[in-house]
């Protein structure tokens, strides 16, 4: 399981569940008992603490930003909520999603709730910037997961589109954490451009380390149900690499599984991922993104948030084998 257990991290998460408990505040009491359900039920605060890490790192410390890491992880977790429904997943932080314990509408109509508070907590933290960043950002995400909606059992799905529509479901989010960091700390053009990249790189990472976990992770670390991607017929980066590398007999094989009605069958597609070394392919792909991430920051100054950055980065590979 990845955890930047540092003493700086465990202070950031503490002023950050507090704001998060203050802002789920609603008249209506369903509202917060999803809302609570969900938030209060773990996640691993990625973004949140990459937002209060880059501000950390050039000196900030205030509310403002502690404000922003809350707007940042209730967008994230909108976004869960409307992900866990069209992938009808049952399990995610190692408990029934909101969609299986509440019902779609709920789970739905809270993941919007969610989305226009994170928009109204930045109108009080007031800076413009902030808001272009995290319109343009949700606006990407969305197309992201229709993109992947699109893209379903789509066999012919090549690398390239695979990596496009992670930046924008995924890396997005983790870009504009990064850089909203940067400017709550009044941070130059450079430094937020460069926290930008160091974003995109990790989330990138982080995508693919997920996407291989659906097929090698351990129910009870990831908090989520294997085989969940072949079982909606998500075509992610060890398929891809396996249906371009695979004999015909292995690629019959993946296909039955990918149009399978029912439960398709994971552990022949796990074989084969581990015969062509589809899994290992993959870390590679997202051990360079990591690369690019640190490069990004190298000229950051040293500092333990700093530290904490380059943790943060190595970490997130540590969670696959
Ligand atoms: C899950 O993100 C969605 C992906 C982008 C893979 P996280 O794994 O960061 O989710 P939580 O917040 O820790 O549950
Ligand atoms: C993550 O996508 C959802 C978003 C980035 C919006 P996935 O569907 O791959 O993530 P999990 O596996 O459900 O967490
Ligand atoms: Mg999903
Ligand atoms: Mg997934």
């Amino acid at each position: 399981m990845m955890k930047v257990s540092t003493t700086i991290t465990n202070e950031l998460l503490v002023r950050l569940n507090d704001e998060i408990a203050t802002q789920l505040v609603s008249q209506v009491p369903l509202v917060g008992e999803v809302a609570r359900y969900t938030i209060g039920g773990g996640g691993k605060r990625l973004r949140p603490i990459l937002l209060l890490l880059t501000a950390g790192s050039l000196g900030y410390e205030d509310r403002r930003a502690v404000q922003l890491a809350t707007a940042i992880e209730f967008v994230h977790t909108a976004t869960l909520l409307h992900d866990d429904v069209v992938d009808n997943s049952a399990v995610r932080r190692g408990m029934r999603t909101a969609n299986e314990r509440f019902g779609n509408a709920a789970a739905v109509l809270v993941g919007d709730f969610l989305y226009s508070r994170a928009f109204q907590i930045m109108v009080d933290v007031g800076e413009i910037r902030v808001f272009r960043i995290m319109a343009d950002a949700t606006n990407d995400i969305s197309e992201g997961e229709v993109l992947q909606l699109s893209n379903v059992k789509n066999v012919d799905l090549t690398v390239d589109s695979y990596f496009e529509m992670i930046r924008a479901k995924t890396a997005r989010l983790f870009e504009a954490a990064a850089m909203l960091g940067g400017i709550v700390a009044g941070g130059g053009q450079e430094v937020i451009s460069n926290f930008g990249k160091y974003g995109v790189h990790l989330g990138t990472a982080f995508q693919i380390v997920d996407d291989i976990l659906d097929y090698d992770g351990d129910e009870g670390d990831i908090g989520k149900k294997l085989g969940d991607d072949l079982a909606e017929g998500k075509i992610t980066l060890p398929m891809i690499h396996a249906l371009e590398h695979g004999s015909s007999e292995d690629i019959a094989k993946i296909q039955t599984a990918i149009f399978a009605d029912g439960t398709p069958d994971l552990d022949s597609v796990i074989d084969i991922f581990r015969r062509l070394e589809s899994l290992g392919y993959s870390r590679q792909l997202a051990k360079l993104e990591i690369n690019s991430a640190e490069h990004s920051i190298a000229s950051l100054p040293q500092s333990s948030y700093k530290e904490c950055l380059i943790e943060l980065a190595e970490n997130s590979l540590s969670r696959i084998k």
